[in-house]
C-alpha cells in the first residue's frame, strides 16, 4: 500500500506546544489544526486530518489523490473521522460512515518538540479488508503515545472493481454494470452506482473475502515475505472470534457437528477432515467449558493464524531479515513497539526468531511474560494439510530453505482456486477464505 502520509504534518507535530489549559494547535502547509488533550495522559491528539481528496465520484476506485486544499480557518481536529463504508457487519464500526473517509489521526506527547526525534508508529487497522476504521475506541492512542508519535490511517475497504478479471464478474453483474462493454464505461457505471447498492450487492452475491488484490500498483507484492525487520506472531485464542457466533447455540455443538463444520468449510478433503479431527479431537479440550467450540477455535487459531505466522517468520529468517515472534495471552506492554519503531529491534531481552530455536516471547497474563520457545510444533501438520490443499509443497521450515522470499505471481482473485505453482503465500489467502466461508459472510 502506498501511503500519502504528509511528512510535513508529521514533522509539524513535533512543534506541538504543551500548554495544558490551551487547545494544542499545529500549523501545516494547508493551515492550522486545532487538536485536544487526552484526559488522563500528557498526550495531544489531532483527529480527522485529511490526507487525500475525498475519493468520491470518479475518484471512487482511483488511488488516493494528494489533498490539495487549504483549511477554511483552523481545522477542527477533535472530531472522530467517519469510517469508510463497510462491506461486512463483523468489523462494522459504530461510528459514522462516509465515502469521504481518507483521514489520519495523530497522537503525540504533549511535551514533544522538533528535536525530540520520537519514533513514529503507524497503525493500519484490520477488518478482513472489508470494514473497520480509525475511530474505533480500541485504537485510541492516548495511552500508547506517551513516548512515541502514533498515526492511524483510514483506508477504503472497497476492492478495485474496475477490472472484471479480479474475481469480480458476478459482483459487477449484480450491479448491472456488466452490459457496459469498455473498461471506461464500466468504470463510469461503477462510480455512479450508490455505495449502498455496492454494499448490498456484495452481501448478496460475493461469499468471499475481498482479501488483498496484488495489483502491482497499490500492493506490489504479497506482504508475506518481510523485507524489513519485523515482529510477527499470534494470539493464543485468536480463533474464538471467528466462531463466536456458534456460542449462541453452544448446547447443540457435539462431535458430529464438529466434523460437519470442518466439512462445511468446503476446503478439506475427507482425509484432511479426518486428520484434523484426529489431531484436534474434541476430547483434547475436555476441560474446556465447551470442548467442541474449543476444537473449532483451535483449528482456526493454528491453521489460520499461528502456523501462517510461523511461515512468514521462517521465510524472513531464511532470507536474513531479522524477525521476532510472540504468543500473546494478554495485551502486552507497548514498550517493545516503541523500541521497534525507534531502532528496528524490540530490545536485547527479546531473542530473534530463527527456525532452529523458535525463540520468542510468550505473554501469559497481565503480570507474566516469558522469554522462551514459542510453540510452533504443530505447524508441520498444518504445512502438510495446506500443501495438500493448495496442491504444492509448502517450503520446509528448518532454516535451510530460503525460497520463501516470494516471487509470487500476482493474485488474480482473492481466496479462490490456486494452482500448484503458486507459492505458500497462498497459505494465508487461502485460510482467510476458509474462515470467511466458514462464517458464511
Ligand atoms: C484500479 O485498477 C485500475 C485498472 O487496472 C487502475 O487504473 C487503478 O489505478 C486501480 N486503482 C487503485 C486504487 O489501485
Ligand atoms: C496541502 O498540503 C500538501 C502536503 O500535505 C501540499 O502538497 C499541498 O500543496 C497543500 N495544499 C495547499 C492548497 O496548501
Ligand atoms: C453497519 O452498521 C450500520 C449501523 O448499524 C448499518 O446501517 C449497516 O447496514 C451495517 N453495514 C453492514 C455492511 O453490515
Ligand atoms: C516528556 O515527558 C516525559 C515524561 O512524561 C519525559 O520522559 C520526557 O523526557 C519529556 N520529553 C521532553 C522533550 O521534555
Ligand atoms: C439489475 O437489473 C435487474 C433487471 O433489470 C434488476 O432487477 C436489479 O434490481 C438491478 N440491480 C441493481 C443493483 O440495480
Ligand atoms: C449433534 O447435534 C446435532 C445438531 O444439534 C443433532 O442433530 C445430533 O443428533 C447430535 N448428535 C449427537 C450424536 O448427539
Ligand atoms: C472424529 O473423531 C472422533 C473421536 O474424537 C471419532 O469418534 C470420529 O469417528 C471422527 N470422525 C471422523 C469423520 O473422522
Ligand atoms: C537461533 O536462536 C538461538 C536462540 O536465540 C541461538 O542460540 C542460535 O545461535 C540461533 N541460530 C542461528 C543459526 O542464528
Ligand atoms: C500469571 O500466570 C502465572 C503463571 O501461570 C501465574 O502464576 C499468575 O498467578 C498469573 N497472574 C495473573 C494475574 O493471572
Ligand atoms: C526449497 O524449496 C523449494 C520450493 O519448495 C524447493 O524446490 C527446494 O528444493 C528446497 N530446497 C531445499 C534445500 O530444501
Ligand atoms: C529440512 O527439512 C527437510 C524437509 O523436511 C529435510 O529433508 C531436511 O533434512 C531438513 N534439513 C535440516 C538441516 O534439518
Ligand atoms: C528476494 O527478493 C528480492 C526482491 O524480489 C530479490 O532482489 C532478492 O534477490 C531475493 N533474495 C533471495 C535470497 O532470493
Amino acid at each position: 500500500m502506498r501511503l500519502l502520509l504528509p511528512a510535513v504534518l508529521l514533522s509539524a507535530v513535533h512543534r506541538a506546544v504543551a500548554e495544558t489549559q490551551q487547545q494544542p494547535t499545529v500549523t501545516v502547509l494547508n493551515g492550522t489544526l486545532g487538536g485536544a488533550s487526552c484526559a488522563s495522559t500528557d498526550v495531544n491528539y489531532f483527529l480527522s486530518i485529511p490526507y487525500a481528496n475525498a475519493p468520491v465520484d470518479s475518484l471512487r476506485f482511483a488511488p488516493p489523490q494528494p489533498y490539495n486544499q487549504k483549511y477554511n480557518g483552523a481545522l477542527d481536529a477533535t472530531t472522530a473521522a467517519p469510517a469508510c463504508p463497510p462491506f461486512n457487519s463483523v468489523f462494522n464500526e459504530s461510528t459514522a460512515e462516509s465515502e469521504d473517509c481518507l483521514f489520519i489521526d495523530v497522537w503525540a506527547p504533549a511535551n514533544a518538540t522538533a528535536s525530540s526525534s520520537l519514533p513514529v508508529r503507524v497503525w493500519v487497522f484490520g477488518g478482513e479488508n472489508e470494514a473497520g476504521g480509525i475511530s474505533n475506541g480500541l485504537y485510541d492512542g492516548c495511552f500508547a503515545s506517551t513516548n512515541t508519535i502514533q498515526v492511524s490511517i483510514n483506508y477504503r475497504a472497497l476492492p478495485n472493481l474496475t477490472t472484471a478479471s479480479q474475481g469480480n464478474a458476478p459482483y459487477i453483474q449484480a450491479i448491472n454494470c456488466s452490459s457496459t462493454t469498455t473498461p471506461n464505461s464500466r468504470l463510469t457505471c461503477l462510480c455512479s452506482t450508490p455505495v449502498d447498492t455496492l454494499v448490498t450487492a456484495f452481501l448478496a452475491n460475493t461469499p468471499q473475502a475481498f482479501g488483498f488484490v496484488i495489483d502491482g500498483t497499490t500492493i506490489p507484492a504479497a506482504p508475506t515475505h518481510p523485507l524489513v525487520p519485523s515482529i510477527i506472531g499470534s494470539t493464543v485464542n485468536e480463533g474464538t472470534f471467528f466462531v463466536i457466533d456458534d456460542l449462541e447455540d453452544a448446547a447443540s455443538l457435539n462431535a458430529s457437528t464438529y466434523v460437519s463444520w470442518l466439512e462445511g468449510l468446503g476446503i478439506f478433503s475427507a482425509a484432511e477432515v479426518a486428520a484434523i479431527n484426529e489431531t484436534y479431537p474434541v476430547t483434547l479440550y475436555a476441560d474446556s467449558f465447551n470442548p467442541v467450540f474449543a476444537s473449532m477455535a483451535a483449528v482456526i487459531t493454528y491453521g489460520n493464524f499461528r502456523c501462517p505466522a510461523r511461515q512468514v517468520a521462517a521465510s524472513a529468517a531464511a532470507a536474513g531479515v531479522p524477525v521476532w515472534t510472540y504468543s500473546y495471552g494478554h495485551t502486552p506492554s507497548c514498550a517493545w513497539y516503541k523500541d521497534m519503531a525507534a531502532d528496528a529491534t524490540p530490545g536485547a531481552s527479546w531473542p530473534a526468531y530463527n527456525a532452529s530455536a523458535s525463540m520468542g516471547v510468550n505473554v501469559l497474563n497481565s503480570t507474566q511474560w516469558d522469554v522462551g520457545t514459542v510453540d510452533y510444533s504443530i505447524c508441520a501438520f498444518w504445512d502438510n494439510i495446506i500443501g495438500s490443499v493448495v496442491g504444492g509443497p509448502v517450503p520446509a521450515i528448518n532454516g535451510t530453505n530460503s525460497t520463501g522470499n516470494g516471487s509470487s505471481s500476482p493474485a488474480t482473485s482473492s481466496g479462490s482456486a490456486m494452482n500448484a505453482s503458486q507459492d505458500w503465500s497462498f497459505y494465508m489467502l487461502f485460510l482467510a477464505a476458509v474462515t470467511v466461508l466458514g462464517l458464511g459472510w
